[in-house]
């Protein structure tokens, strides 16, 4: 295939991580260079050329540190090495120096919020974690200190036997929460930072970044407002989802750690942070810790992100987009359609399909209009192949969060299995630690590497050509009202650059806007300058 050369002018603008799409590599389902079943970090390496060609201009690599693996690396033993599994810390260092060789950033996945239970601090330093006494909650029954309930089932708090005490964990039980409260966990933290800062990673997504500090009374959390909606991507009665989240996280000590991290971030030239946030309030919170210059440079929420199958509508990408540039006109956001934790876009938003299925033609269209928002983009691996949801059977699952919600929701191996290079099984992909899909063979990176009009070579173009376009890397947005909620409209403008227009049918159905005849094709787009 042809790769097209624009002019990319990206390089001469301060603060590159403005506008900029950054790809997301699992890195477990990403390439496997030695036959383990697992990706490694050698296939980031070998795929370089491949991730170039997209038109992004760097990548997140989720955490490869090493970890037991309980929650596939969000549980970190130790964070300044390299688990065996991935390879080694010089498989790093070649990673980085060939990414930075092909102009590529590279953002790493810091989790703080808690620690692997293999940790030796679990061990040796008590004191960083959170602990607290049972109380008797009546029948002579002694329970946990209080109502905070862990995201992936059950309480939030776990009885050690050894010291007699509750440990608090967000998440699952083996991965105990750090106590931020404690200034020496803060300095640890900051260390490791610094560690890969000197290291010369271009900066960092820091996982659950609101979830740092607990509440120190350990007040409980009072019951929902239904009007809140669920509190995780898993839509179904929960008792998480039963809860308004206000003592178990976002707590505003939060800020001030968040600040030092700023402080030490910018002793370092052109570094990048991009915080998770999880949260009843995710926009507040955003623009709490983007203002100005003295927290992180953008935040993304789950608002693109989570639910299962849902009929996309202009609303649902009009309303945050335009509640967060009007909440704190400084502030930066950043978005993504997909990720590794929740069901992929091309069968959450296919308007036909069963949440398992997709349709060509919307892939495209998510890619453009994921191009034309206004922030820092993020695009997931196989996301440019338009790969649907993998169906899995409860036998396949690896997921605890999905082994505990099974059959109501599968939980999150469908967006994590294999990214399908070739267009057939072989011994690779016959031991992959994830099946995959026949579907995703079919959406093969070999057979859509072969076709111009694949969602893949389409993805290609019409990246490259984002990049040449000031208005939609840094310019304003503005939504127009099209009196029809299928179909969204808004403008690009920057500085004097012609303005780009961007209309788009998100329905898979025919569509009557304005005067127009004949009406819009399913998933029809137009944006201005661009011609396929
Ligand atoms: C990560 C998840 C992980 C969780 C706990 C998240 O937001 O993206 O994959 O399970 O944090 O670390």
């Amino acid at each position: 295939m042809q790769h097209i050369r624009y002019t990319n002018f990206m390089n001469d603008l301060n603060e590159w991580w403005r506008g900029a799409c950054i790809y997301q590599i699992y890195p477990r389902s990403f390439k496997d260079t030695n036959n383990t079943g697992i990706g490694d970090l050698k296939g980031v390496t070998e795929k370089l050329d491949y991730i170039a060609s997209l038109g992004v201009d760097g990548i997140w690599i989720t955490p490869f540190f090493t970890s037991p693996m309980k929650d596939f690396g969000y549980d970190v033993e130790n964070f300044r090495d390299v688990d065996p599994m991935f390879g080694s810390i010089e498989d790093f260092h070649e990673l980085l120096d060939n990414a930075h060789e092909k102009n590529l950033k590279v953002i790493i996945d810091l989790v703080f919020s808690h620690t692997s239970d293999q940790h030796p601090w679990f061990k040796e330093k008590p004191e960083y974690y959170v602990w607290a006494d049972g109380c008797h909650v009546g029948n002579g029954v002694y329970g946990p200190p209080n109502n905070w309930v862990s995201l992936f089932g059950g309480s939030a708090w776990e009885w050690d036997e050894h010291r007699r005490k509750y440990y608090l964990h967000n998440f699952l039980k083996e991965q105990p929460d750090l106590n931020f409260h404690n200034p020496d966990v803060q300095k640890e933290v900051l260390d490791i930072v610094k560690f890969w800062l000197e290291f010369g990673v271009d900066g960092f997504r820091l996982d659950v970044v609101n979830f740092y500090f607990h509440d120190k009374l350990l007040r409980n959390n009072p019951p929902r407002d239904p009007e809140l909606g669920a509190a995780t991507q898993f839509e179904g009665e929960d008792p998480y989802s039963m809860q308004e989240h206000i003592y178990d996280k976002s707590q505003p000590e939060n800020l001030d750690f968040i600040k030092k991290l700023r402080a030490l971030m910018d002793q370092y030239d052109d570094r990048f942070t991009v915080g998770e946030i999880g949260d009843d309030h995710p926009f507040d919170r955003a623009a709490e810790y983007t203002e100005g210059h003295d927290y992180l440079n953008t935040c993304y929420n789950m608002h693109l992100l989570g639910g299962q199958k849902k009929h996309l509508t202009s609303d649902m990408i009009r309303e945050p987009v335009e509640t967060f540039s009007e909440l704190k006109k400084g502030s930066w956001p950043s978005w993504a359609f997909s990720n590794h934790d929740v069901v992929r876009a091309a069968s959450r938003w296919h308007w036909e399909g069963d949440g398992f299925s997709h349709e060509p033609k919307l892939s495209k269209m998510l890619i453009a209009l994921l191009g034309c928002l206004r922030g820092t983009l993020f695009m997931y691996q196989g996301e440019e192949l338009g790969l649907p949801e993998a169906k899995l059977k409860y036998e396949e699952l690896k997921d605890p969060w999905g082994i505990h919600l099974w059959p109501e929701w599968q939980g999150r191996d469908g967006c994590r299995t294999p990214m399908p290079w070739l267009s057939a099984p072989n011994e690779e992909s016959k031991g992959a630690w994830l099946p995959t899909p026949a579907q995703h063979y079919e959406l093969s990176v070999e057979t859509q590497d072969l076709d111009d009009n694949s969602i893949l070579n389409f993805t290609r173009k019409f990246m490259s050509w984002r990049k040449t376009q000031k208005p939609l890397i840094k310019g304003n947005i503005k939504f127009i009202n099209t009196g029809n909620g299928n179909i969204l409209r808004f403008t690009r403008s920057y500085d004097g650059e012609p303005e780009i227009e961007a209309l788009f049918n998100l329905s898979g159905e025919y569509q009557k806007f304005e005067e127009l005849e004949p009406e819009l094709e399913p998933y029809y787009f137009k944006i201005t300058g661009f011609n396929l």
